[in-house]
């Protein structure tokens, strides 16, 4: 086999990773890993993100209200990109790493997962996502939300949390922080992205299973 890309990552994500993470997930909605993808990997996706923000191929966003699709800028201002196969090393490695991760998520929690889809998120400073979940009304096959953040250097005081809504009183706020990796169930966890006062990249992805 051609080794996919010169970027040091693992489709083996260790016992003690695996174990917090089904974990995590089968009793609290979701989990979290800071060091889920290499860096070296993740300067790249985040390279490629803005590559294609430079050449004006990130489009703003939508909200589904059944069959129509709307740009709303006061629920969601970011610009996304959605990924496909063999579009460049960087991401053909980041799709094999979930792809192996979709196995592990479905031989252990048996969620009968069958796609993968996933999107570059670009937020420019002060733009945010309101409080949603990510299942659509008219389509239930989103199951686990997976996202990986692209920001190095990234500091708590830069804002742009992704958070969390546990259980309608107690939040938790992630920062976006390169090669930080959340997994969240996509029917259940309220969740909200807030402003930031740098760029804030992304990579937004599910998990889905047939309906
Ligand atoms: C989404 C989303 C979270 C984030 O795209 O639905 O909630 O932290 N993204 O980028
Ligand atoms: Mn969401």
């Amino acid at each position: 086999m051609i080794p996919l890309a010169p970027y040091a990552n693992q489709t083996d994500f260790g016992y003690s990773m695996q174990t917090t993470m089904l974990g995590n997930l089968a009793e609290h909605g979701w989990s979290q890993h800071n060091l889920f993808l290499s860096a070296d990997l993740v300067l790249a996706l985040a390279a490629e993100c803005m590559a294609i923000q430079s050449i004006g191929g990130l489009k703003l966003a939508g909200v589904r209200h059944g069959k129509l699709h709307e740009v709303t800028t006061n629920i969601r201002g970011d610009q996304i990109d959605w990924l496909k196969t063999g579009q460049s090393l960087a991401c053909d490695q980041y799709l094999e790493v979930m792809e192996a991760l979709r196995l592990v998520l479905n031989q252990n929690l048996y969620l009968g997962l069958e796609e993968y889809e996933s999107h570059f998120s670009f937020y420019a400073p002060g733009t945010s996502y309101i409080k949603h979940i990510d299942r659509f009304r008219d389509n239930d096959s989103r199951t686990i939300s997976a996202v990986i953040y692209l920001n190095e250097d990234w500091l708590p005081e830069q804002g742009g949390a992704l958070r969390l809504h546990l259980d309608g009183k107690c939040v938790e706020d992630i920062s976006p922080l390169a090669c930080r990796l959340v997994l969240f169930l996509s029917a259940e966890m309220a969740h909200e992205v807030l402003p930031a006062t740098r760029n804030r990249l992304s990579i937004a992805g599910w998990f889905k299973r047939r309906t």
